[in-house]
């Protein structure tokens, strides 16, 4: 399987030590589709000091280099976090999953006998897995993940947005990992 590195490392190799932080989760996104969602979220995990990202990226939104346009959306929506974040692109993500040491976590919808997060526990190197803007995470997958999470909804609307969704998950494992 080829892994290729995109971005961050040098922002990372510049001993900022403060950037070293492992907050001890990994994260893989499956085919974001929107520029913005993925600045989100690289604000996100910088945030909760978390510095690498792995994507299946068909959608090609992770670049060594962007326009002017991407560039300022970049640095305004992700707050410039977006390059401090090592996102590493995975070309088989059935692959990556299924040799993935530690316990694998997809996020769905639906009815999938997921556990709730406000009842989940998570450990240590869990990977968590969120899906696609329209398709969610697919279901060869979903079965092959050890866990299922769900985050509880109340109304009618169908799910969270991507973003928020990564920002509500990541919240509270990190928050139980470091307590
Ligand atoms: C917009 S949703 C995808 C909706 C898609 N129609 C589906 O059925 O999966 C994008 C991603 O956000 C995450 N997500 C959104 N709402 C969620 C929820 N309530 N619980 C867990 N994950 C959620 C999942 O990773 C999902 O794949």
């Amino acid at each position: 399987m080829r892994e290729t590195k995109v971005r961050g490392t040098k922002v990372r190799g510049k001993v900022r030590g403060d950037l070293m932080i492992d907050n001890g989760v990994e994260v893989l996104l499956y085919s974001p589709k929107d520029f913005r969602n993925v600045c989100v979220i690289a604000r996100t995990l910088e945030v909760f000091g978390i510095h690498r990202c792995y994507v299946y990226d068909p959608n090609d939104l992770i670049r060594p280099s962007y326009g002017k346009r991407y560039s300022r959306k970049l640095r305004k929506i992700s707050s410039g976090a977006f390059f401090l974040v090592d996102f590493i692109k995975v070309d088989d993500p059935l692959e990556f999953i299924g040799r993935y040491k530690k316990r694998t976590i997809a996020t769905v919808l639906g009815n999938k006998k997921q556990v709730f997060l406000d009842k989940f526990r998570f450990v240590k190197s869990d990977l968590l897995i969120f899906g696609s803007e329209a398709t969610g995470i697919p279901d060869d997958l979903v079965k092959i993940c050890d866990k299922r999470l769900l985050i509880r909804q109340f109304g009618k609307t169908q799910s969270l947005n991507l973003g928020m969704a990564v920002g509500i998950v990541l919240y509270e494992a990190v928050k139980q990992i470091k307590s």
